[in-house]
């Protein structure tokens, strides 16, 4: 396996795995991105999002489903920390919590979040009141 970044042709796979895996299709831009790549295939992706209020997020983390479970996912999230200094924050699922845990990110409430994640909170609450669902969760990684 090979973990590279991303180039302009790239575009249409990313989205592809991104609607496949049925995480937040927004902001999507290959130039964030990095690619893990075996035999010219593309196995999985993730990206650093960054936010107007300067906040930078973890996001965009998806092995296609036939590779997951084989430490793809880690490889991809120890490259992008790699390159990282400063506070890195997540969304995620409930479920995915200790996953995140193995790399330094912690769970915070309301209080320690930027204006952008409060903001998306506000309405992923709304949006599982309805639904009757259960909400992502931000975690927060300091450095
Ligand atoms: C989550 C994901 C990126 C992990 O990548 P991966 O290459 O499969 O994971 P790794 O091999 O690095 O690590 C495996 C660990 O992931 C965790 N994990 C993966 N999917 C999980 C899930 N749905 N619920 C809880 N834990 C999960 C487990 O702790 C697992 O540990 P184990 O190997 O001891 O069982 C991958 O499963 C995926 O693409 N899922 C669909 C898209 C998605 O949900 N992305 C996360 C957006 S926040």
């Amino acid at each position: 396996m090979n973990i590279r970044p991303a180039s302009a042709t790239d575009q249409p796979i990313i989205e592809r795995i991104v609607h496949a895996a049925g995480i937040n299709p927004m902001s999507l831009d290959w130039r964030r991105f990095i690619i893990a790549e075996e035999d010219g295939q593309t196995i999985g992706i993730g990206q650093i999002k960054l936010h107007g209020d300067g906040s930078r997020e973890l996001a965009s983390i998806a092995v296609i489903p036939e590779r997951q479970g084989q430490g793809i996912g880690s490889e991809i999230i120890r490259a992008l920390l790699a390159n990282e200094t400063g506070a890195l924050y997540l969304t995620c699922r409930q479920e995915l919590e200790t996953y995140y845990a193995r790399f330094g990110f912690r769970r915070i409430e309301r209080d320690e979040m930027t204006p952008y994640f409060r903001r998306l909170m506000r309405l992923a609450g709304v949006f599982m009141m309805l639904a009757r669902g259960k909400g992502p969760i931000v975690m927060k990684r300091e450095q």
